[in-house]
């Protein structure tokens, strides 16, 4: 299964990924933590992994794949390289860090230099790859996304089979809500929500203002959490509503009640 965490800046999508990759990982699934963000780099000081070679860099960086990507483009085939089905063994050993529990994670790419040009090639990398790679009945890829509905625009979303919003208490994050929900129901594409940073006092007005959307659960507003980030620590946070969550998920999926 393939799980694409979207949801406006700052709302707690990479802090999100970790905790339910974290959580997955305890109900016994292979869970490969993905990097989809070009721009943010805190996600594996979050994950507590260090981290692997970039994708885009394994295959020779930005210039060189974009070279490559205008050969294939020719033959009608972007980055032919991901054209056939992969399984997360077939991905480069260089690519994957694990963590002590055994999570794994790759990068896709990042954004080095000024000047450098547009993320384009990463969008089209992150697209590729989650289109070739094939997920076996015990084994969860989560995309941590970058802010906002870039990959939305870039179909890479359409690549995977469950689109988890983060939502916190903002009116930012409701109005994305509304049109995240909008685009995935036009794509045929799976989409539920989690409400992140929540105070009891706001629960309900948070889920009243989500309407009909679906909503799988809510993570609190927690200091731990807060000062790990803050610190630049390893999240160490576990959560039962994070477990929770995921239960929903991985029993759910596949059923009309995500
Ligand atoms: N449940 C929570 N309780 C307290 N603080 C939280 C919670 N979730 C996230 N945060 C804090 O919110 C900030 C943003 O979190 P995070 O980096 O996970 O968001 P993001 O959506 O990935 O951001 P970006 O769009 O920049 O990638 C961090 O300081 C993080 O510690
Ligand atoms: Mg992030």
């Amino acid at each position: 299964m393939k799980i694409e965490v979207s949801g406006k800046g700052g709302c707690g999508k990479s802090t999100l990924s970790v905790l339910l990759a974290r959580s997955m990982k305890k109900l016994g699934y292979r869970v490969l933590l993905v990097d989809g963000d070009e721009s943010n780099i805190g996600l594996e000081n979050m994950a507590g992994i260090k981290e692997p070679v970039h994708l885009l860099d394994y295959l020779g960086g930005k210039k060189e794949f974009k070279a490559m990507l205008n050969q294939t483009m020719m033959a009608g085939n972007p980055a032919g390289l991901f054209s056939g089905k992969q399984t997360i063994d077939d991905l480069p050993r260089e690519c994957i860090a694990s963590a002590d529990d055994g999570l794994e994670m790759l990068v896709i790419g990042k954004i080095h230099h000024i000047g450098e040009g547009c993320a384009c090639p990463m969008g089209v990398l992150s697209k590729k790859f989650l289109s070739s790679l094939e997920t076996g009945e015990k084994e969860v890829v989560l995309v941590d996304a970058e802010a906002g509905v870039e990959h939305f625009g870039r179909g890479i979303v359409g690549e995977c089979d469950l689109i988890l919003g983060v939502i916190d208490p903002t009116a930012e994050s409701f109005q994305l809500a509304q049109k995240m929900t909008d685009m995935a129901v036009k794509a045929d594409k799976k989409i539920c929500f989690v409400l992140n940073k929540v105070e009891p006092a706001i629960e309900s007005v948070m889920k009243q203002k989500l309407g009909s959307a679906t909503v799988i659960g809510a993570i609190p507003k927690d200091h731990s959490i807060f000062m790990e980030s803050l610190e630049g620590r390893k999240l160490t946070k576990t959560l039962p509503e994070a477990d929770e969550i995921c239960r929903k998920i991985l029993t759910d999926h596949g059923s009309d009640r995500l």
